[in-house]
């Protein structure tokens, strides 16, 4: 079996796989990938907070059940993704957010915490409790709540995800906190201060969405440094895009950067999974969030794998 979930196995790393919901029920090849390949996966969508509540107070768990479903007939643990975010929030609260007070959002916003954490408890490994709460300058980002709860709301949704599901590991999670410089210092300036408190964090998960363009970050050292704080970490949205076509410097680019994103987690012995961001080029997100870069991921759109895949199968 040269799988990456078998190859992963010896180890201790899980690889895995940001998943498709409607992919998944309609598309065989797709899951037979999906099961074979991986030994953890994400919902790419069907846990954020505007498809599990689509009107206030009526949830909606479908998608998210068949995916925990699949992941248990396949020896899979799920990470869920995500509760706190400033994107994809449901369209009844981004309507009324600017004349709620503050103690309202707080409310609002712990309501959804326990209730989602609460329908999954003890089915997940692991929780992004809280997403992208930093910009890239290394303050903190002006959306929803920041704006109406400054920077409180963090330590409230760790201390609310923690009460309704003890087991599940809790973690911050961002992208640009591969590469050093102020927002992974930013980070790890709020982490160190919410262990100081007493907060119920357990890691942090690196994005990893990287482009030929900007280089390799030094993900290594960054991983390092958090795990030295007695954190788990985790790459938790891998993929490497590049404009299109491919030329041949771009796609030797891509594989390096590949197997060095691999290979920083495998030496980073707190780095417990490694999540590519999709299964095939013709569902990733890159093409429609960049326009004219695409050849993200491991799958071509003919779901053949490319060199990427043998990258990471050799890294292993
Ligand atoms: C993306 C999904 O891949 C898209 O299908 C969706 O339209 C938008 O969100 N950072 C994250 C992920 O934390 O949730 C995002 O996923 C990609 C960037």
């Amino acid at each position: 079996d040269d799988s990456l979930r078998a190859l992963a196995a010896p180890s201790g790393l899980r690889i895995g796989a940001a998943l498709n919901t409607d992919r998944l029920a309609d598309d065989a090849t797709y899951a037979s990938i999906a099961a074979d390949q991986f030994s953890t996966v994400t919902p790419e969508n069907v846990m954020k907070w505007e498809v599990v509540e689509p009107a206030q107070g009526t949830y909606d768990f479908t998608a998210a059940d068949q995916l925990v479903r699949f992941a248990q007939q396949h020896g899979q643990l799920v990470r869920g993704h995500t509760l706190v975010w400033h994107n994809q929030l449901p369209s009844w609260l981004t309507a009324q957010a600017s004349t709620l007070s503050a103690t309202q959002l707080r409310a609002i916003l712990k309501q959804h915490v326990q209730a989602e954490v609460k329908h999954f408890k003890g089915k997940l490994w692991q929780w992004d409790v809280v997403n992208e709460a930093f910009a890239d300058d290394g303050t903190l980002r002006d959306d929803i709540w920041s704006q109406k709860l400054g920077d409180s709301y963090i330590a409230d949704a760790f201390r609310w995800a923690h009460e309704a599901d003890p087991q599940a590991k809790l973690f911050y999670n961002d992208y640009n906190i591969e590469y050093t410089g102020a927002k992974s210092d930013a980070v790890y300036a709020m982490v160190t201060r919410l262990q100081a408190q007493g907060v119920p964090i357990d890691g942090v998960g690196f994005q990893d969405h990287l482009d030929t363009q900007y280089g390799t970050p030094n993900l290594q050292d960054n991983l390092q440094r958090f795990a030295d704080l007695g954190l788990d970490v985790a790459v938790t949205e891998a993929d490497v895009r590049t404009t299109l076509p491919v030329t041949s410097v771009e796609q030797t680019a891509q594989n390096s950067m590949w197997s060095q994103s691999l290979s920083a987690c495998l030496l980073v012995k707190r780095c417990i999974s490694f999540t590519v961001w999709g299964i095939d080029d013709g569902s990733s997100w890159v093409p429609s969030t960049f326009p004219g870069e695409g050849a993200a991921l491991l799958y071509d759109d003919a779901y053949q794998p490319k060199a990427q895949y043998g990258v990471l199968q050799q890294t292993l």
